[in-house]
C-alpha cells in the first residue's frame, strides 16, 4: 500500500503543522484575551474551524470538506450530539480515526464543531 504510506507522511506533515498553528493560537489567547474571550461565545468560531479542518487532514478521511462519506463517515448534517463529536475529534477512535485532543485545545475543538454544524444545508 504505497499510497497509504504516503497519505500516512502527508498527515505526520499536516498534524506537526497543525501543533505549531495551536501554539500559535494560544499564545494570541493570552496576549490578548478580551476580544478571543468576546468572540468565544458557545457556538465557536465556525471560519477558524474550516481552517483547522483543513490543517489537519480530516478531508483526507472526511470527504469534500466533510460534505461527503470517504473513509470516515459524511459529517454534513450529522445527527450525532455535540458532546458526542467533540469527543470523537478529541480522542478518535482506534483503528479508524487518529485523536486530536493533542493537537487541538477545547476552543479550536468547538471551533471545528462549529464548522461541522455550518455544513447544514
Ligand atoms: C484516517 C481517517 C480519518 C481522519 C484523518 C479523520 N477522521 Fe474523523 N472519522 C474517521 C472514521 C473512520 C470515523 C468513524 C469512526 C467510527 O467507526 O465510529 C470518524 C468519525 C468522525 C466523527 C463522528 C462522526 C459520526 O457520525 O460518528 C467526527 C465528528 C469526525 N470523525 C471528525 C473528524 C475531524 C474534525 C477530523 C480532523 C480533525 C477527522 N475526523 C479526521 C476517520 C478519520
Amino acid at each position: 500500500m504505497r499510497i497509504g504510506r504516503i497519505a500516512g507522511l502527508a498527515l505526520i506533515g499536516l498534524f506537526v503543522s497543525g501543533r505549531v498553528a495551536s501554539v500559535h493560537a494560544q499564545a494570541q489567547t493570552e496576549s490578548n484575551p478580551a476580544p478571543t474571550q468576546a468572540n468565544q461565545s458557545a457556538s465557536g468560531d465556525s471560519v477558524q474551524g474550516q481552517k483547522y479542518f483543513e490543517q489537519a487532514g480530516c478531508g483526507w478521511c472526511h470527504a469534500e470538506a466533510g460534505h461527503a462519506a470517504g473513509k470516515g463517515p459524511k459529517l454534513e448534517g450529522s445527527e450525532r450530539t455535540d458532546s458526542f463529536i467533540t469527543f470523537r475529534i478529541k480522542h478518535g477512535k482506534e483503528g479508524a480515526m487518529p485523536a486530536f485532543g493533542g493537537t487541538f485545545n477545547d476552543k479550536q475543538i468547538a471551533d471545528i464543531l462549529a464548522y461541522i454544524r455550518s455544513l447544514r444545508g
